[in-house]
């Protein structure tokens, strides 16, 4: 075990724990971040996507030890106290979730996607939106979700 410094949601942290647990299990399981989800383990689902340095990446996927000096973004940190973002919002306002597994992890994605593409065609809401899964097949109210937040943040809303 290892002391580990790590940059999460903007603060700074120190975990102990050996350099290849996966980043998720120590968001999970050490820091009590539980907003960000285990689905598969494996890379195939998304639910346990967070933000490095403004990417999506699967946390299960990636050992902690590699990631002490990204900037880690989780879903806890996205909004500002009561103040959801625009992506947030839209989850609400379009119902765009059922049993609402899936969702930290395709509000996180969709938040890097409208940061990179304000205005996405549907087209690369698709692509983009490709690493995450929803089993409850809500994609056609996921995909109006995000177009809602494009609208919301050329009104001035924060994605
Ligand atoms: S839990 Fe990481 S991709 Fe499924
Ligand atoms: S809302 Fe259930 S997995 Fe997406």
């Amino acid at each position: 075990m290892n002391e580990i410094r790590l940059n999460v949601n903007g603060k700074e942290l120190h975990v102990r724990a050996d350099g290849q647990e996966k980043l998720l299990s120590v968001l999970r399981n050490r820091l009590e971040m539980t907003g960000t989800k285990y689905g598969c383990g494996e890379g195939e689902c998304g639910a346990c996507t967070v933000l490095l340095d403004g990417k999506p990446r699967h946390s299960c996927r990636v050992s902690v030890g590699s990631v002490a000096n990204a900037r880690i973004t989780t879903i806890e940190g996205l909004a500002h106290g009561d103040s959801l973002t625009a992506v947030q919002q839209a989850f609400l306002e379009e119902e765009a979730l059922q049993c609402g597994y899936c969702t930290s992890g395709m509000i996180v994605s969709a938040t890097a996607l409208l940061r990179e593409h304000p205005h996405p065609s549907e087209q690369q809401i698709v692509e983009f939106m490709n690493g995450n899964i929803c089993r409850c097949g809500t994609y056609p109210r996921i995909i109006a979700a995000i177009q809602r937040a494009s609208r919301s943040t050329a009104e001035g809303g924060r994605a």
